[in-house]
């Protein structure tokens, strides 16, 4: 059953990376075609995601940014130009307009950075149908009925347990992927922007993880002791999650499985898009 839940995420994960980094649309869409569309805005990069009415993968792009701190809009003008030009990207690729989106927050930040995401969505000119809790846009991707999602992005790690497809605990913690980056830079000292590019160095990643190690371990205490049961299946999303070795380290502290999908950094904006309708 576990492994079902991901060979269907890890389906349209494929699909979704390919067109991601195509530029292509994966079918042709009608203009008058109804398109649900989803806008993640992160601390690392804003992603935009859409779908057919079917929830069946159509179109996806991104840009890097730093307009979101923290998982809250701190640059309103600079968020807004990004969407924008996704959204040009996506219509201009489609042929059609999108004409409406849902958004999303990290868990209890609250009704006010609520409003400033329905802001940035509204003022690029598409309606805004929702704003939803990031890792509820995950566990809905992932069709997660029972289970905790652990959602590790740049600057938040998100985690929320499912019990007969409810939410019953969710925390949210001020550590993600750039911790990483500053304990490398600590290590080699290097500025941040080389931290980065180190860290994502496939060719490097054995050394690298060796260092970042206790990060992850960290990481995976937060889950153990979050002040409530983990359920299984534990699942890590999010791009800080992107090493090979990540969920060995998770499952050792958890003294569980540990599942993570392709592409995990995908995984939330297209659960955001879901809910657009
Ligand atoms: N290949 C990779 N190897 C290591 N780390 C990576 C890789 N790709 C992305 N990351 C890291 O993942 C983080 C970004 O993840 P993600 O895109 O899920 O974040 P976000 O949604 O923008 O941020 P948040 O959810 O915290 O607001 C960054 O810290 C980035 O350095
Ligand atoms: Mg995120």
């Amino acid at each position: 059953m576990e492994k079902e839940i991901l060979k269907n995420s890890n389906e349209q994960l494929k699909k979704f990376a390919m067109i991601v980094n195509g530029d292509k649309p994966m079918r042709k869409v009608k203009p008058e075609e109804k398109l649900k569309a989803g806008v993640d805005l992160g601390t690392s990069s804003i992603v935009l995601t859409v779908l057919d009415s079917k929830n069946r993968i159509v179109y996806g792009a991104y840009e890097y940014d730093h307009a979101v701190q923290d998982g809250i809009v701190v640059n309103f003008m600079e968020s807004v130009n990004i969407l924008r030009r996704l959204k040009e990207k996506a219509e201009k690729v489609l042929g059609c307009e999108l004409k409406t989106a849902c958004g999303a927050i990290p868990p209890k930040t609250g009704e006010k950075s609520a409003k400033v995401v329905a802001n940035v969505i509204e003022e690029t000119g598409m309606i805004c149908t929702g704003i939803e809790d990031e890792p509820t846009a995950a566990a809905k991707f992932l069709r997660l009925v029972n289970g905790t999602v652990v959602d590790i992005g740049g600057g938040t790690t998100g985690i929320s347990v499912f019990k007969n497809n409810k939410l019953i605990h969710v925390i949210d913690e001020a550590t993600g992927g750039f911790h990483m980056t500053l304990v490398l830079g600590g290590r080699y000292k290097i500025k941040n922007d080389e931290a980065e590019q180190l860290k994502r160095d496939k060719d490097k990643e054995a050394e690298v993880y060796a260092v970042i190690k206790p990060v992850v371990e960290k990481m995976a205490a937060i889950v153990q002791n979050m002040g409530a049961e983990v359920i299984d299946p534990v699942i890590v999303v999010g791009g800080a999650t992107n090493f090979t070795e990540f969920t060995n380290t998770f499952s050792k502290t958890l003294k569980r499985k540990v599942y993570k999908p392709l592409y995990p950094q995908f995984v939330t904006p297209l659960g955001i898009a879901m809910f657009d309708d």
